[in-house]
């Protein structure tokens, strides 16, 4: 082989990889409607589909497409409330326009069976903290029964406290994978055996201290991880790591950092991504208490944090829960 032709294919392999250093451009659709080509922020190097689905009396569709953080993986997540099922799904793929809308009627026909059945409850209906018998069943083989905890109550988000039962497949499964400080605590188990999740539901104060102590603040260094809102606490149940993330919250925020007690599997980027619904995001882990305790001075000197914009706002109880689970999907009717 030439000289000529080796330079030739090196010179075609750079030119594939250049378009990835430019932005990815995915197809963005908010609410089933207009859709139109975007380059994607830096960071975001997936494409995504996401469908909510609702079924009442009739069933409601809702697609969004957009970029996504190269942590998000495909998942599932259904419940009951109410008497509605909620089910949302999400698919990411690599490449330029690959979540481009296929023609309806083509493509795989995704086989809906019936599988695992679990307990169901949500806290929007307060069924979850009344105890209410729910079943659902999961319809896709690969589904296991979820419980799902999310507390927040940083001062300006919207205070909520929420567990979620149903199927799903989400990144943590088996688990338990878990995070908590002073201001939030997120939890997910999953198995898979019939109503396996049913039980009283889950809270921090069950779970015993760990014995470990970590250092526990949300914010930049001036707001929220300022020397005197950081402060230990006592980790508990099987989140025995001390936790430090950095990064760009909501596209604009850079050196936003949380601290607090995780489980190992909690400190890859992903679930850190998408709970605080960062970008670029740093995750260390340690092992012994107080070990994730603030550098002082200098290391963080940019950005802020913002609470979320009004959109937020008009998102209805169920939908904001679960775009606060999902991550980054602002999903509103
Ligand atoms: C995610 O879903 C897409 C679309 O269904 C599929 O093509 C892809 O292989 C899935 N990726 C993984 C890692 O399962
Ligand atoms: C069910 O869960 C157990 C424990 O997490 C796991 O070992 C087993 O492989 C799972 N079985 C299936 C069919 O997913
Ligand atoms: C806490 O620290 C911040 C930033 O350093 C400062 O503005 C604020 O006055 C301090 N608050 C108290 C109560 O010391
Ligand atoms: C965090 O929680 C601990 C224990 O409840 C409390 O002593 C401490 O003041 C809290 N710190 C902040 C910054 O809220
Ligand atoms: C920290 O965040 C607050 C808002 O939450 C912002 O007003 C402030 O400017 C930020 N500080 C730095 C150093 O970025």
């Amino acid at each position: 082989m030439g000289r000529a032709l080796m330079l030739l294919l090196s010179l075609l392999w750079t030119l594939a990889c250049i378009p990835a250093s430019w932005g990815l451009q995915c197809i963005r659709c908010e609410s089933s409607a207009s859709c139109r080509e975007e380059e994607c922020a830096p960071g975001h190097d997936l494409c995504r589909t996401t469908v909510l689905r609702v079924w009442e009396e009739e069933e409601l569709e809702v697609v969004e497409r957009g970029c996504a953080h190269p942590e998000k993986t495909n998942r599932t997540l259904s419940y009951r409330t109410d008497s509605q099922i909620i089910s949302l799904t999400e698919n990411v793929c690599a490449g330029n326009l690959c979540n481009r809308p296929r023609p309806v009627g083509r493509g795989p026909v995704v086989p809906l069976g019936r599988y695992l059945e679990c307990s169901s409850c949500t806290s929007a209906d307060k069924s979850c903290e009344r105890g209410r018998e729910q079943t659902l069943q999961c319809r896709s083989p690969r589904e296991q029964c979820l419980e799902l905890v999310t507390h927040h109550s940083l001062e300006g988000s919207l205070s909520d406290e929420n567990h979620i039962r149903g199927c799903g497949i989400l990144p943590g499964c088996p688990g338990p994978t878990g995070f908590h400080n002073n201001h939030t605590f997120h939890y997910l188990q999953c198995c898979n055996s019939t109503k396996c999740n049913r039980g009283p539901v889950l809270e921090l104060e069950q779970l015993p201290p760990n014995g470990f102590q970590c250092y526990s603040c949300e914010g930049n260094s001036t707001h929220g991880c300022s020397s005197n809102k950081t402060s230990l606490i006592h980790c508990q149940g099987p989140m025995d790591q001390c936790l430090e993330a950095t990064g760009t919250k909501e596209l604009q925020n850079p050196s936003y950092t949380v601290r607090g007690c995780a489980t190992a599997s909690w400190c890859q980027g992903s679930h850190v991504a998408d709970t605080f619904r960062m970008t670029q995001v740093i995750v260390s882990c340690c092992s012994g208490s107080g070990c994730n305790r603030p550098v002082p001075d200098g290391q963080f000197h940019s950005g802020g944090a913002s609470q979320p914009g009004s959109a937020y706002l008009s998102l209805t109880m169920t939908l904001l829960m679960t775009a606060r689970l999902w991550g980054d999907i602002p999903l509103w009717i």
